[in-house]
């Protein structure tokens, strides 16, 4: 492939973001697009967008201001520059991105992206007369087109399932990314074994709600993400599986089973409730109780023990007492979370919680939080601090921050810091926990004792 022009892409947002990143990347690359770290000299800009919480339009159209001062610079030296909004605010707002915006010259949702050789072609100029707006939901889904993906590194994530039929009072996702969708089970198999033949160790199966997966098999039997998942873990080279995000109504039988079967599936979950509150989960369209959730965190923990979770919550939406609050506090308590994030409840347009009246007061909302995220940060540091002591799998992922260091995970998704040899990025090796400090771990390298052949050499190697 001859790279003679530099794409800058800035991702804003969840893994699927992510993903689709870093195939807009593959999809451009034969067209001689190399994708690079500053957006200064780009030839294309894309700003892949994230609708789900507060201001989002707002960064983005700052985001925006600031670039068009590279791209300004480099019309003027008599070069150009296209300039893309993609993604979930592409998506929500395109139109009045390109009225207010006139420096954009394609705009594009997440059904849209393979659409971009063609995109391409239409919108040059430097200031495109030819600018584009493409936010349909077309008959085909997009996997059919999009090329094999390229390197993903040690770690590396496989859409699986897309869109979202739930409607959530307050979420975006089921009009910003349309109806669910999942991809056939030989498609996923495939793109999974040329994850592994390019080096891959560890896959994170995506969807926006990826455990209602319900793909075709060759046989033309429905799979669900439990079969999956097995499927998957039967790749040779796979080590570790994981599967985000996922919703507590979509624990199957099944899926609780490859829980306990699976040994690469990793012992960390990231299941998100909101709230603790059975009054709030009905107004938010949850369509379960608290005590379920309970009870499916007790079937999960059932079938594989040493299983950790982690959670969103949305604080104050309209109408949360100090007994809703309460309630989640005690979820929380009950759950003991060994991680979890948490949001100020914000309207989204197009919701239908948007139109409810009852709102927090925005100083009650930030009290809450507050408490909330103290909790949580008190059961991780917790948490963490258990893991000191123990000799973990660590499959290293990148460079650390400071010098001679790598940076991995752990099985429980934990961040861990480690001195180690370079040579070791896309291993996966057993470290001794040393310390923690409440959000992440150090560690060192065990060398007296090795659990495989390559594991041995490299120690050697780094030695
Ligand atoms: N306000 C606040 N948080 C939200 N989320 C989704 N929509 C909203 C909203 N309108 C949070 C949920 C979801 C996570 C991805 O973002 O907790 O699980
Ligand atoms: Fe949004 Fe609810 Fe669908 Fe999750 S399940 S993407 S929160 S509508």
């Amino acid at each position: 492939m001859k790279f003679n022009k530099k794409l800058y892409i800035k991702t804003w947002g969840c893994q699927m973001n992510v993903y689709d990143s870093s195939r807009m990347a593959d999809i451009l690359a034969p067209l001689g697009y190399m994708t690079v770290e500053e957006p200064d000299d780009a030839d294309m800009i894309i700003l892949n967008t994230c609708h789900i919480r507060e201001k989002a339009t707002d960064k983005v159209f700052s985001e925006i201001g600031r670039l068009k001062i590279h791209k300004d610079k480099k019309v003027e030296a008599g070069g150009s520059m296209l300039m893309a909004v993609a993604g979930c605010v592409a998506q929500a707002e395109g139109d009045f991105i390109m009225k207010r915006a006139p420096t954009v010259d394609m705009i594009f949702g997440p059904q849209t992206y393979h659409e971009l050789p063609e995109m391409v072609a239409k919108a040059t100029g430097a200031y495109g007369e030819n600018r584009i707006v493409n936010t349909e939901f077309p008959e085909k889904t997009k996997f059919d087109f999009l090329p094999e993906e390229q390197n993903q590194g040690a770690s590396a994530f496989l859409s699986i399932q897309e869109g979202c039929d739930k409607f959530c009072t307050f979420c975006v996702v089921p009009y910003t990314r349309g109806a669910e969708y999942s991809r056939p089970v030989d498609k996923i198999v495939d793109e999974a074994k040329r994850l592994v033949d390019n080096g891959s160790k560890e896959i994170t199966l995506l969807g926006q709600n990826v455990n209602a997966y319900h793909g075709e098999n060759v046989d033309g039997k429905t799979w669900g993400l439990g079969r999956l998942i097995e499927a998957v873990a039967e790749i040779d080279g796979i080590e570790q599986i994981r599967y985000t995000t996922s919703h507590p109504r979509d624990v199957d039988q099944e899926l609780i089973d490859a829980h306990r079967d699976v040994q690469k599936l990793m012992p960390f979950l990231h299941l998100p409730v909101q709230s603790g509150s059975d009054k709030m989960l009905k107004v938010m369209n949850r369509k379960h109780t608290a005590d379920r959730y309970r009870e499916i965190i007790a079937d999960l923990k059932k079938a594989r023990p040493d299983l950790v979770f982690s959670s969103d919550f949305i604080v104050g939406f309209p109408g949360e007492t100090d007994q809703d609050h309460e309630d989640t506090m005690q979820l929380i308590r009950d759950v003991k979370f060994a991680s979890a994030y948490s949001f100020k409840y914000s309207a989204r347009p197009g919701t239908p919680a948007a139109n409810m009246t009852n709102l927090v007061r925005e100083d009650v909302k930030t009290v809450r939080l507050t408490q909330i995220q103290e909790l949580i940060g008190e059961f991780q540091a917790e948490f963490n601090a258990d893991t000191v002591g123990k000799t973990l799998p660590i499959l290293f992922e990148r460079k650390g921050k400071k010098e001679g260091q790598l940076q991995g995970r752990s099985p429980f998704y934990q961040a861990i810091n480690v001195p180690a040899n370079e040579r070791l990025i896309g291993q996966i090796v057993d470290v001794h926990v040393t310390d923690s400090t409440g959000h992440a771990l150090t560690g060192e390298v065990v060398t007296a004792v090795s659990t495989s052949e390559n594991l041995t050499e490299n120690i050697v190697k780094s030695a």
